[in-house]
């Protein structure tokens, strides 16, 4: 294993998000707990730290546990091979069917907060919340609001300070 740091893998992170996306797992303090494909999300600095933020609906399972959880974890596959298990946790829901069966996928123990990350992934980001912000819709460009959220189902953001980031395929 090895610790990186969050601003130097920011392009793999980037480029995952946007090709196929990574997984977002949230555990609850009930023990319960869930993964989702994320392909929103940014790479950024806010308090002087490393933060990740994270952009969740609120028709997802995924929500009900951030209710009770202070802390998430991103997972990011470094090869193609992930890309059928990023299908079915994209487009199931973790309260109907065992997304972990399904998809083959491990949750293992996170080194820093009390969460799960994707065992078959080799990079991964912990992070403790230190502020949930639901999107405002007043104060959203109408076009943006119109093209994304006709719905009236919107995104609430979960910004995460970095407890710890490291690849598990290599070693310092
Ligand atoms: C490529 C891809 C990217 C996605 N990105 C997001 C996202 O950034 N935010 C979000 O709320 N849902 C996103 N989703 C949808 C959720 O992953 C999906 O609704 C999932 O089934 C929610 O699971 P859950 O109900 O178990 O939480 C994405 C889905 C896919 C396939």
């Amino acid at each position: 294993m090895k610790a990186v740091k969050l601003y130097e893998i920011a392009p793999d992170v980037l480029s995952r998000m946007a090709n196929g996306g990574v997984f977002l797992t949230v555990k609850d303090k009930k023990g319960r707990f869930n993964t989702m494909n994320i392909g929103w999300g940014s790479v950024s600095c806010y308090w002087n730290e490393p933060v990740f933020i994270a952009p969740v609906r609120h028709d997802r399972y995924t929500y009900e546990l951030l209710q009770d959880a202070d802390s998430f974890t991103v997972s990011v596959p470094l090869d193609d091979g992930l890309r059928e298990a990023l299908k079915i946790v994209g487009t199931r829901h973790g309260n109907e069917v065992d997304k972990y069966a399904l998809a083959h996928i491990t949750p293992l123990d996170a080194l820093s907060v009390d969460g799960k990350v994707v065992g078959e992934c080799a990079l991964h980001i912990e992070c403790r919340i230190g502020l949930t912000m639901p999107m405002e819709p007043s104060a959203m460009a109408e076009a943006v609001r119109e093209r994304w959220y006709a719905d009236g189902d919107f995104h609430t953001l979960y910004f995460g300070e970095v407890a710890a980031c490291y690849r598990t395929d290599i070693d310092d």
